[in-house]
């Protein structure tokens, strides 16, 4: 029997609940296709710093980076608001992408057509809408140096981050973005804001060598990121795969959840060189507003899941059931709350897990 080795941080607010749910799922991967999982647990985030006095410990790390995926549920809250910023839970998530140098974050944005009346476009705008943002996760303003807040001669402060990019850094990124879109519609929309950002004229200019010397075959448009933004939500079927960086590709995959219905359907994927695991986890951020009353949407935490069968663990035929669960369970107008329109049935988060267990069953 094959093993797999999982590791699960579950982390702050809704994080456990839906966590609780992929349990479920793993649960039943593991008996109806003869795998096992060796299954660990561990804290991330706020949780983590209540603990241990730090986000992210060294020990859960080495655990981390001895598996062969990683599912992350949510991080942060108000609760550690005042906590400084290398504390604060949202630094041991950027800390376990670091380590395991998870510089490309794939986040499909695909609206389930049971779902197009919950967005808040149009449905013709968005029933099919198929896109993946390709985005780089371990550099750029997030990390960049110099970074703080100081103290000016005349007393007053200053924030500063910094922008910053290298060529091999651009060079990885655009492989990848090339790469997804010749499987997927063949065509790369390159978002910067080279107008304004000599980070951003490097990103175009390197995206454009990798494009002329390698994939001649895909399409490839350059977009400022901000005209991106606004495509998004006028004509958002125009994209296949939209290439950006770090803070952008934060915003802009936030901005695209929303055409698909709810950011509680969004899973993503975390990928380095395939030394390290993959890391996996929703798209949304942690909800401390509706922790533990049942009510958070568990998808994207499965389908986050399910993004690893495919790309750590070799099982994309399971991924691709466990999409098509999802598919017919909102075909039967089962909703959590996020994605609740009238005339559907409204189910908790643990209800959400059962339903989609049933119809793995059936299948
Ligand atoms: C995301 C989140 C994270 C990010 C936070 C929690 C650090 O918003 O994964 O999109 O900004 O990358
Ligand atoms: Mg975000």
């Amino acid at each position: 029997m094959t093993m797999h080795k999982l590791m699960l941080l579950p982390g702050d607010g809704i994080g456990p609940e839906i966590m609780a749910e992929v349990e479920k799922i793993v649960d039943w991967v593991s008996k109806a296709y003869s795998v096992s999982f060796d299954v660990s647990q561990g804290l991330i985030g706020g949780c983590s710093y209540d603990a241990f006095g730090v986000p992210l410990s060294d020990e859960t790390l080495k655990t981390a980076q001895a598996v062969d995926a990683i599912i992350m549920g949510a991080v942060g809250g108000p609760k550690w608001d005042g906590v400084d910023y290398d504390k604060r839970p949202e630094a041991g998530l950027l800390r376990l992408r670091k380590e395991l140098d998870a510089f490309a974050n794939l986040r499909p944005a695909i609206c389930f057509d049971a779902l197009a009346d919950a967005s808040s476009l149009k449905r013709e705008l968005v029933s099919g809408l198929d896109i993946l943002f390709v985005r780089e996760l371990s550099s750029g303003v997030y990390f960049g140096e110099p970074r703080g807040i100081e103290t000016l001669a005349d007393g007053s402060r200053v924030g500063i981050n910094t922008q910053r990019y290298t060529e091999a850094e651009i060079e990885r990124i655009a492989h990848v973005g090339f790469e997804m879109a010749r499987k997927r519609g063949g065509r790369v929309a390159s978002a910067e804001k080279s107008n304004v950002m000599e980070a951003g004229l490097l990103w175009r200019q390197i995206v454009t060598e990798i494009h002329e010397r390698h994939y001649s075959d895909v399409e490839l448009n350059h977009i400022l990121a901000d005209n991106c933004a606004m495509q998004l939500v006028k004509n958002p079927k125009q994209f296949d795969v939209i290439l950006t960086d770090n803070l952008f590709g934060d915003l802009l995959s936030d901005e695209a959840a929303m055409l698909t219905g709810s950011l509680g359907m969004l899973p993503s994927a975390s990928l380095g060189n395939g030394a390290l695991p993959g890391l996996y986890e929703p798209v949304h951020g942690s909800a401390p507003d509706i922790a533990g009353e049942g009510l958070a949407n568990p998808i994207a935490a499965v389908l986050s899941f399910a993004m690893a069968l495919r790309y750590s663990l070799n099982m994309g035929d399971v991924a691709t059931a466990i999409e098509q669960a999802v598919d017919r369970v909102l075909a039967d107008n089962i909703r959590t709350g996020d994605i609740y329109t009238e005339g559907t049935v409204r189910v908790t988060t643990s209800q959400m897990g059962d339903a989609l267990l049933k119809k793995l069953d059936d299948m």
